[in-house]
């Protein structure tokens, strides 16, 4: 059986596509993926779909991608993780149709972008990504750019996830004892804003704190933190490797409170 984590483990970004766009069928079942789309917080994000050529839109990191989806949500408390785990939801059942997707929240003409979605004012549009069929090459920019960012490199397992409290590192053989191991390392692996992975994640029995390690060198957008959306992505691959072991996460916001770093930032709990 695919578990979660071997799909996750099977994505990378793509920049690079075959310039043939994609196949009504393959459009038409990511249609019907996002009307069943929901998140944890309850709250809802409007996709859209946009054509590259209609809509005069491109993007300096990508190449040969002939369309774009889109996704909005209301400004709001928490709109930020929803966003990452509900948009995450589609690019990842996108790469399962076979489809090449990268998140992008920056490397866009993003008045533009803003425009051919028609973001109202009480509305963000952190990101959109490309949809298309990966080509069988890299562009040398794309190459480039991954390089820059160290996309094939993550940080070590034991500094991300902890035991109790963040004093104690969590070693990878106790998480594989308690069949946490893919999980983690389904986080572990999720895409981030320049490669950054803020999440932060302690163990207590059976629940699951996220933080957020907030990047100082990170330039953020006045209306939202993009540094939350990609928390809203690791919750996402967390959750989803857990159901796939047959376990029942509930999220909850009932902070531990717990010692933290002033760059750190307490977002949501599983519990199973
Ligand atoms: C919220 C978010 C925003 C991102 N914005 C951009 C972007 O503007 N341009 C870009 O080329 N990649 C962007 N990325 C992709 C990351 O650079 C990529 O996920 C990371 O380098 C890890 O590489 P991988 O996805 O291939 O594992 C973004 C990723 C996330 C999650």
């Amino acid at each position: 059986m695919t578990t979660f984590y071997d799909m996750a483990k099977s994505r990378r970004s793509v920049r690079t596509f075959d310039g043939k766009g994609v196949s009504p069928e393959i459009m038409d079942d990511l249609r019907s993926f996002i009307d069943k789309t929901s998140n944890p917080y309850n709250i809802e994000l409007t996709f859209e779909i946009l054509d590259a050529k209609e809509n005069k839109l491109s993007s300096p990191v990508l190449a040969g991608e002939k369309v774009y989806i889109a996704a909005k949500v209301q400004k709001q408390e928490h709109a930020e993780e929803a966003y990452g785990y509900s948009f995450e939801a589609v690019l990842m059942h996108a790469h399962e149709l076979g489809l090449g997707t990268v998140w992008i929240g920056g490397t866009m003409p993003r008045d533009k972008f803003e425009a051919a979605a028609k973001v109202s004012d009480n509305e963000i549009m952190p990101c959109v990504s490309p949809l298309g069929v990966t080509a069988d090459k890299m562009s040398i920019k794309e190459g480039l750019m991954r390089k820059g960012v160290k996309a094939d490199t993550r940080i070590d397992f034991d500094k991300l996830f902890y035991d109790g409290d963040f004093n104690n590192p969590l070693n990878e053989d106790v998480a594989r004892v308690r069949s946490l191991w893919e999980a983690l390392e389904a986080v572990r692996i999720a895409p981030s804003a320049v490669n950054k992975q803020p999440w932060r994640v302690v163990i207590d029995g059976n629940s699951a704190h996220f933080y957020e390690k907030k990047d100082k060198s990170f330039v953020g957008h006045g209306d939202y933190d993009l540094q939350k959306v990609d928390i809203g992505i690791a919750l996402y691959h967390f959750e989803q490797e857990l159901l796939c072991e047959g376990k029942k996460p509930k999220l909850e916001i009932t902070d531990p409170k717990l010692e933290i770093s002033d760059n750190m930032e307490y977002i949501a709990t599983y519990r199973w």
